[in-house]
């Protein structure tokens, strides 16, 4: 894939979303991402002067998004390829455990944040009448596992708004759940403690990943996907 497409990326800080990031800006495509850290947010700006787009944005704040979205359509026009990756897993707890105000947050990220940035990016693609919008899932999302119930129950509604979501789209568009596989991050450092040294870097997976993002289209609408392991 040759030609220059607009990618928007939530969570870029670190981790998956870093990773593609900078592997999409390398390959010469328009980034818009986010994240809620400034600092490094400032730092993005500084590697990556042009065709970027960064706001220190929370997700979970309707607002923020609508003031990044308006400056990335202002700046890029609709996005090509819309990847909502921020995300935060709650510690690892049995569920009566949970903090009532961790469950909150949790569910205010992962399934509020991506309906909030849906809202304010999709109407423009939807005009345009193409683009791709990757929702990105979890294993989690499919099966579950013990200590970890708050952040299944926000992957398997991903999985569920996508699959609605695509239901409603017109010809041109698809919203495709994808589960990432197990890589070595932050996140999975949380649940999985030094085991997650033995799961591949972000650096890894991106070249597995950015490819197959980029070759989703309108054949894929409504698809629950993995990235390929190989
Ligand atoms: N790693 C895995 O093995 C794995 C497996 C299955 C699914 N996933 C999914 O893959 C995605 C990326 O995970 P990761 O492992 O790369 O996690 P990570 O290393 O913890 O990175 C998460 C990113 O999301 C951002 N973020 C978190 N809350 C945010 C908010 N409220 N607003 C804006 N940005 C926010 C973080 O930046 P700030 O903290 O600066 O905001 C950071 O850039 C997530 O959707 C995760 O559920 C990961």
């Amino acid at each position: 894939m040759n030609a220059t497409r607009h990618i928007v990326i939530t969570g870029v800080s670190r981790g998956l979303g870093r990773a593609l990031f900078e592997h999409y800006w390398q390959l010469g495509h328009k980034l818009s991402g986010c994240c809620r850290s400034s600092a490094v947010c400032q730092q993005l700006s500084s590697s990556f002067p042009e065709r970027a787009c960064l706001g220190v944005v929370d997700v979970s704040q309707e607002a923020e998004v609508g003031r990044w979205a308006a400056q990335a359509l202002e700046a890029f026009g609709p996005p090509d390829l819309l990847i909502n990756n921020a995300a935060v897993i709650n510690a690892n707890n049995v569920l009566w455990e949970v903090p009532v105000s961790e469950f909150s947050r949790l569910i205010d990220i992962n399934v509020k944040g991506v309906f909030h940035v849906i809202r304010h990016f999709v109407p423009a693609m939807i005009e345009r009448r193409n683009g791709v919008i990757v929702n990105i899932s979890s294993g989690w999302g499919r099966s579950t596992s013990p200590q970890v119930a708050p952040y299944c129950a926000s992957k398997f509604a991903v999985e569920g708004l996508t699959r609605a979501l695509a239901a409603e789209l017109p010809a041109g568009l698809a919203a495709v759940a994808v589960n990432p596989g197990v890589i070595h991050t932050e996140m999975l450092e949380s649940c999985f403690g030094s085991m997650a040294r033995s799961f591949p870097t972000a650096e890894a997976w991106v070249a597995r990943a950015a490819p197959f993002f980029l070759a989703l289209g309108p054949r894929h609408n409504g698809q629950s996907l993995d990235v390929p392991t190989a």
